[in-house]
């Protein structure tokens, strides 16, 4: 877990109390050289074994970065004290593109809390069981499209995520090619990406280049703040304008937005335009933060069948003796599939998706431990890797989370997965009900191994490195996926 504050404070400021203790910096560029600008988050855990368990700080060019690397640490702060902890740190290249109003990246306002609670009352545990109907169909088409190109599993994956999230947010079939929604859902993401990356666009840490006229070298970001913007827009009305023109028709399908839609007694008066802007936006937030997220867990997934077939047997024949092989899985086997829900579990912790987090950054400064703490961002990678809590955090073990007897066990510290305190991912149940449905169906009529070459040689896997990317994705890699047997084409056939 780590914290990133912007400037440095004054002794005075400070009370005399210092930054938390981490490696010694250089006069003017601090640690800058220190961190590596690949797998910064692999740094920050060694730092942590040298200065200490909770938190460490290091400075950049002004800024002092505060790591927190323990569960405690970041429940003590981003949770306990998340009247401080709340915020984001802002990026003058959002501010450029008007990004503002995407909800993880939006300030701690009463605008975020509006949309937090147009999210929290649309994505709730009870109000995401309506979906599941849909997520097992979408499911189902994901088992279709695997059988006839497997070797494009990574493509079906997106469009499986894509498809579940335009359906829950907004009551929308995606199409099967060239969606008129996802393009530019998909072009915002891929740009989201590019450009929050450290180091990725000098205006992020020299925010003064914002005001140099266009026509300079090396502003071209002015132009694809431009193209942002218009994605934005695109993203935040089309779909939203899908759902308002089917509440006249008497057409829109049960979503999360027509359920905070339907709250609004007249949504055609000119007094509910503002609550109709913040749902929009709320809504508008989602794709950008649940496709990718979600996609990299079951990319992960068929990378963990490929290296453990031992694993992957012991699934089947669980889902086997529930299903019998005459069916395919349920919501309602969950109950009878601890090893499954095992699996989903070690999945969210073996590859990190958010190695460093989402920024939280502090309101005002603080104090932790007798160090001064100022703002900063949150890393999971450490809590959910500490081998002191899940001995050989590399492999891939369902087992730590069952109990002796068979039972799946509670783990809170699985949790820090999905954040900590107020920005706490609103979509993790519906992220719980998806992977349920996937893992099952998938193991329940296919078999997923290593390729091979034409020699006939297994090609090895990298289990190791994902992307080093704020949203972390296994390396592209190649597998054989199958039909289990005759039985298994059968039920896919019956789809
Ligand atoms: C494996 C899948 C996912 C993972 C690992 C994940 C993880 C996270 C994390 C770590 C945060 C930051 C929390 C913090 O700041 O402390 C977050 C925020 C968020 N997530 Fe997720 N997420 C996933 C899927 C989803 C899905 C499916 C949705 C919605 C459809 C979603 C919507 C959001 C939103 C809107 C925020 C911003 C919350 C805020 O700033 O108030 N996420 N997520």
């Amino acid at each position: 877990m780590f914290i990133v504050f912007k400037v440095f404070e004054s002794r005075r400021r400070r009370r005399g109390l210092a930054y938390p203790p981490g490696p010694r910096p250089l006069p003017v560029v601090g640690n800058l050289f220190d961190i590596p600008p690949q797998y910064s988050w692999k740094a920050y855990a060694e730092w942590a074994k040298i200065y200490g368990n909770h938190t460490i700080s290091l400075t950049a060019l002004g800024k002092v970065i505060v790591v927190l690397n323990s569960y405690k640490a970041a429940k003590d702060l981003l949770e306990k004290r998340s009247g401080i902890y709340s915020a984001r740190p802002s990026m003058p290249f959002h501010e450029l593109m008007e990004w503002g109003w995407i909800v993880p990246l939006s300030r701690y306002d009463d605008a975020w809390r509006a949309k937090r609670k147009i999210l929290d009352h649309g994505m709730r545990p009870n109000a995401a069981v309506q979906y599941q109907p849909m997520q097992k169909m979408k499911a189902h088409d994901f088992l279709k499209h695997l059988a006839s190109s497997p070797e494009k599993f990574r493509e079906h994956i997106t469009h499986f995520q894509g498809a579940i999230i335009m359906s829950s947010v907004y009551g929308y079939d995606v199409s099967e090619h060239g969606d008129k929604y996802l393009g530019a859902a998909n072009e915002m993401n891929d740009l989201g990406v590019r450009t929050m990356l450290p180091g990725a666009l000098f205006v992020n840490d020299l925010p003064i280049l914002k005001y140099l006229p266009e026509w300079l070298p090396g502003m071209g970001f002015k132009e694809l703040a431009r193209q942002g913007r218009r994605l934005a827009d695109e993203v935040r009305y089309a779909p939203f304008e899908f759902v308002k023109n089917g509440m006249h028709t008497g057409t829109a399908r049960p979503s999360i937005t027509l359920a905070n839609l339907e709250q609004i007694e007249d949504i055609d008066s000119p007094e509910s335009a503002r609550a109709l802007e913040l749902i929009a936006e709320a809504s508008g937030s989602l794709y950008s933060a649940g496709a990718d997220t979600t996609v990299s867990t079951l990319a992960s997934f068929f990378l963990m069948l490929a290296q453990y077939p031992d694993i992957q047997e012991k699934a089947q024949a669980e889902v086997d003796a529930v299903t019998r092989r005459e069916r395919l899985p349920d919501y309602s086997d969950r109950p009878r599939l601890p090893y499954i829900d095992a699996i989903c579990k070690e999945l969210l912790r073996w590859r990190v998706v958010t190695p460093i987090g989402l920024p939280h950054a502090a309101m005002q400064d603080d104090e932790y431990n007798g160090y001064f703490i100022p703002k900063g961002q949150c890393s999971s990678t450490a809590i959910l890797h500490d081998p002191s809590v899940y001995p050989d955090p590399e492999t891939f073990r369902p087992e730590r989370f069952l109990t002796e007897d068979g039972n799946v066990k509670d783990d809170v510290m699985l949790s820090a997965v999905f954040g900590f305190g107020k920005r706490v991912c609103p979509g993790r149940h519906l992220v719980d009900t998806t992977l349920f449905i996937f893992v099952t169906s998938v193991l329940s009529v296919f078999t997923v191994a290593k390729a091979k070459d034409a020699q006939g040689n297994e090609i090895p896997v990298d289990c190791v490195s994902n992307t080093s990317t704020l949203i972390s994705y296994p390396e592209p890699f190649k597998c054989s996926i199958t039909p289990r047997d005759s039985k298994a084409e059968q039920l896919i056939a019956g789809l």
